[in-house]
């Protein structure tokens, strides 16, 4: 039986991925490791919490014991899921972008060397390669050139990975998606932010001038691309990940609004994110062509099933957004909002 484990797995993408895996691949085992930071919920997962086929760990991915005594009952793959991943949050705190996304995978990477694994996927972001202008897309090839203390921490965990390659011969993929969307997204990121504010009738902070441009996948056609490298992906190789649904944020925002039938005059301009990447657009012809990945969801599609999972899911969202997250949000926003 193929044993799985998945960092991070009680996150966002993590538990939409051990949802994925256990339709797709029922037979697998899958060891979930998360320490529950804020952005880790064990609700996202309740549907298969009693599977057979399904184990959590509270374990810290920088804990090297803790991660030793994982490996030692015996891994096949590896997906490393577990990261810091807000960019506002690392420029408030970058140590423990640092701690997490570059030491943490470390520890993964020594723990899967000692103890052998067939493959090390680490799940990474376009955000590594910097910004574009207004033409070319991001392919393998583009420099590493991260522009925020989140990026860099992940770009940092990617030349790791590689590394382990090339001195170890550890059988490594480097998945590089662009912005995903869609159920239990915490709602920090754009999108889930813009539609629990709308429904409370609460402004809308869009940073800048709202030009700025991102590329969005719905989270399970990341899902799917993961699948496909650990079972094809070619040991050493990067893939980008990418639905080429290049989208302004006002325009992501206004869209939710009407969805909503909620008005514009909610819209409030503020002060930009420092550093703010101008635009995100993968190429990821690497992918569908060496491995036949492709998008299940239109984002037209995908963003008004998500908009309805938000609205029949208001408990869990309000439930997040009591507590630290108040304290965390009076920090970000101040009096700007
Ligand atoms: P998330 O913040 O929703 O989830 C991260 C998970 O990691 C949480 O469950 C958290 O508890 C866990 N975690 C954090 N630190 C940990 C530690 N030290 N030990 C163990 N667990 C820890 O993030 P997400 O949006 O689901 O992103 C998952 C991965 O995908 C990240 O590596 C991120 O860089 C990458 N990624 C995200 C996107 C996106 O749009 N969200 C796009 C491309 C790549
Ligand atoms: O590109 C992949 C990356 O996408 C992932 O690696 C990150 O983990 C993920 O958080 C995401 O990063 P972004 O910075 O692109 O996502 P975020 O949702 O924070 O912001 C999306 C865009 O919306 C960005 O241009 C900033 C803007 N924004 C964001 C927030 C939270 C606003 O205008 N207002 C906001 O309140």
């Amino acid at each position: 039986m193929m044993r799985l484990l998945v960092t991070g797995g009680a996150g966002f993408i993590g538990s939409n991925f051990i949802l994925y895996m256990l339709r797709q691949h029922p037979d697998y085992h899958i060891v979930n490791v998360d320490s529950l930071t804020y952005a880790g919920n064990l609700e996202n997962l309740e549907a298969v919490e009693n599977h057979p086929n399904y184990s959590f760990s509270k374990t810290d991915i920088t804990d090297a014991k803790g991660v030793d005594q994982l490996f030692r009952q015996g891994i096949d793959v590896v997906v490393n899921f577990a990261a810091e991943s807000h960019v506002d949050r690392s420029i408030l705190e970058p140590d423990i972008f640092v701690r997490t996304n570059v030491l943490g995978t470390q520890l993964l990477l020594d723990a899967a060397k000692k103890y052998g694994v067939s493959k090390f996927v680490q799940v990474s972001t376009d955000e590594v390669y910097g910004s574009l202008g207004k033409t070319g897309l991001f392919t393998e090839e583009t420099p590493l050139s991260p522009n925020s203390p989140y990026s860099a921490s992940k770009a940092g965990g990617d030349v790791l990975v590689r590394a382990y390659h090339e001195t170890y011969g550890l059988p490594v993929n480097i998945t590089r998606c662009s912005n995903n969307y869609g159920p239990y997204q915490f709602p920090e990121k754009l999108i889930p932010l813009m539609i629990s504010r709308a429904l409370q009738d609460q402004p809308l902070p869009v940073y800048g001038d709202g030009m700025n441009i991102r590329d969005w996948l719905y989270v399970e056609d990341h899902c799917s691309a993961i699948d496909l490298v650990i079972h094809s992906g070619r040991a050493g190789e990067v893939y980008n990940i990418g639905g080429n649904n290049e989208r302004t944020n006002i325009h992501i925002v206004k869209e939710i609004l009407k969805e909503l039938g909620k008005p514009e005059s909610l819209i409030t301009y503020v002060e930009d994110r420092p550093g703010h990447d101008r635009r995100y657009g993968i190429d990821a012809s690497k992918i569908i062509r060496e491995l036949g990945w492709k998008p299940q969801y239109d984002f037209e599609t995908g963003i008004k099933e998500t908009i309805r999972w938000y609205l029949n899911h208001e408990e869990w969202w309000s439930r997040i957004q009591s507590g630290d997250y108040q304290a965390y949000y009076a920090k970000q926003y101040g009096t700007r909002l």
